[in-house]
C-alpha cells in the first residue's frame, strides 16, 4: 500500500544542515518533512566538526534559537605552532560576537530535541529508496520506503542536505552541474580520543608533518595528523598515534589515552554549481566540500541554510520567489571565499612544516604568511574576520 501526503518543503538528510533548516522553517510556520536514512541514535552519536563561528552564533541569535541550541566555551584563540614553538592568535571583532566550541554532535542533539521533542517537527528516520521527483509536469515530490511501506510526499520545494554521496545531487541530470575540485595530495588521520584539551586549541606545523589538537566537549579531543593518501587507519596503532602526537607537538609530557575513533580523510575542496535545479536546492556538503583545516565545513552549511530558510519563508508565506531563484548566485561567492580561506589554511599549515612536502621555498613563504598574522594588524584583522565567518 502506498500513501501520498502534502507539505511545503521536503528536506533530505538530518545532519546539522537539514535539522537547522527544518528548525528555522518550523519556527517560521512553514510545513516541512525531513527524511533521514539512519536512525536517531546513529546521528545522535556521530562526531564531526567542533566550531560554530561567530557568524553562525549570530544567525542562531537572529532566529531566536541560540540559547536552546548552542553550548560550549567561546572560541577566541588558536595556538599556531611551528616545531613546538607557539604563538596564540586572538580572534577578535568589533561587534562583540564570538564563535563557540560547540561540537556538531552537541548542535545536532540540541536540534533534535528542539525540533522533534519541543516543536513537534516531522523527522522520519530509517528511510530507504529515496527518489526525488523534480521533472517537468507533475508536482515536485519525494518517494521513499519506511518500515516496508512506500510513501510519497508531494511538495513545493526539495532541499538536499544529504552530503556528498547523497541521492539529491545524484538526481540532477548530467550536464547541468559544473564541478570544480582540488586535491591537496595528502590526508589526515582524524583521531577522537578520550581526554580533554587543556589550554588553547593548537594548529601545529612540524618537520614531521602537521598536527592539530582541538577540543570536542569536556571529555574529548580531536587530533589530526597529516598522513599519506594511501594510509589506512590500521597502519596507525595507538602507540604510533601518541608517539607521533608527542613528536609533532614537541611535547613529551602528553600521555596516551583511549582512542575512540580513527579515520583517514583525504584533503580536498569541491564546489558543484549551480546549487539549485528546478525545485531542488543543495545545501552544505551536498554542494561543496572543504578540507577541515579552517573549521568551515559546518559553518558553510549553516550559511547556506540561513539564506535558503529566508528565501523559502518568503516564497511559501509571501509568494515572493526572487530570493529562492537567486539562491545559488547569493551563496556561491561566500562558498568560494571560504574555499579560498580553507585552502589558505591548509597550504599554510602544511607547507610551513615538512619541507619534503613542497620544498624549502614554500616552507619559508608559508612561515612568512603565519608571521604576518602576528606582525601586521591588517592581516590579523582579515584572518580574524575569516575565522569568525564575517569576511
Ligand atoms: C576543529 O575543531 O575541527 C577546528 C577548529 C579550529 C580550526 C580548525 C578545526 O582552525
Amino acid at each position: 500500500m502506498s500513501s501520498t501526503e502534502e507539505t511545503s518543503v521536503v528536506i533530505v538528510g538530518a545532519g546539522a544542515a537539514g535539522l537547522t533548516l527544518a528548525t528555522f522553517l518550523q519556527t517560521a510556520g512553514v510545513a516541512c518533512v525531513v527524511l533521514e536514512r539512519r536512525d536517531r541514535a546513529f546521528i545522535e552519536v556521530r562526531q564531526r566538526a567542533g566550531v560554530v563561528d561567530a557568524r553562525g552564533v549570530r544567525m542562531f541569535e537572529r532566529w531566536g534559537l541560540a540559547d536552546q541550541l548552542l553550548a560550549g566555551p567561546v572560541a577566541q584563540t588558536i595556538d599556531y605552532r611551528i616545531n613546538g614553538v607557539g604563538r596564540v592568535f586572538e580572534i577578535t571583532g568589533d561587534d562583540g560576537s564570538e564563535g563557540r566550541f560547540c561540537t556538531q554532535q552537541m548542535l545536532v542533539n540540541n536540534l533534535l530535541r528542539e525540533l522533534i521533542d519541543t516543536r513537534e517537527g516531522d523527522v522520519r528516520f530509517g528511510v530507504t529508496d529515496v527518489m526525488i521527483g523534480n521533472e517537468d509536469g507533475p508536482r515536485p515530490h519525494v518517494r521513499y520506503v519506511q518500515d516496508g511501506q512506500a510513501n510519497t510526499v508531494a511538495c513545493d520545494h526539495i532541499v538536499g542536505c544529504d552530503a556528498d554521496r547523497g541521492v539529491s545531487r545524484a538526481s540532477i541530470p548530467p550536464g547541468i552541474l559544473t564541478t570544480i575540485s582540488h586535491e591537496f595530495g595528502y590526508a589526515w588521520l582524524a583521531v577522537l580520543v578520550e581526554t580533554p584539551v587543556v589550554g588553547h586549541p593548537i594548529m601545529g606545523a612540524s618537520d614531521h608533518g602537521f598536527v592539530a589538537q582541538l577540543p570536542r566537549g569536556p571529555q574529548r579531543s580531536r587530533y589530526y595528523l597529516q598522513c599519506a593518501l594511501s594510509d589506512e587507519p590500521g597502519d596507525w596503532s595507538n602507540e604510533r598515534i601518541w608517539n607521533e602526537i608527542r613528536l609533532r607537538l614537541h611535547n613529551d609530557t602528553i600521555t596516551n589515552a583511549a582512542v575512540l575513533d580513527k579515520e583517514v580523510v583525504p584533503l580536498r575542496s569541491v564546489v558543484h554549481s549551480p546549487m539549485q535545479y528546478r525545485n531542488l536546492y543543495l545545501a552544505g556538503d551536498a554542494a561543496h566540500l572543504v578540507p577541515p583545516t579552517g573549521a568551515k565545513g559546518m559553518n558553510m552549511a549553516l550559511y547556506d541554510v540561513d539564506v535558503l530558510a529566508t528565501a523559502l519563508v518568503s516564497a511559501v508565506r509571501d509568494a515572493e520567489t526572487s530570493a529562492l531563484e537567486s539562491y545559488s548566485d547569493t551563496v556561491l561567492p561566500h562558498t568560494w571565499r571560504y574555499q579560498e580561506f580553507s585552502a589558505w589554511m591548509t597550504d599554510t599549515m602544511h607547507d610551513s612544516g615538512d619541507p619534503a612536502l613542497h620544498g624549502d621555498f614554500r616552507q619559508m613563504a608559508a612561515r612568512a604568511r603565519l608571521d604576518e598574522l602576528f606582525d601586521s594588524p591588517a592581516a590579523a584583522r582579515l584572518h580574524s574576520d575569516y575565522q569568525r565567518g564575517v569576511a
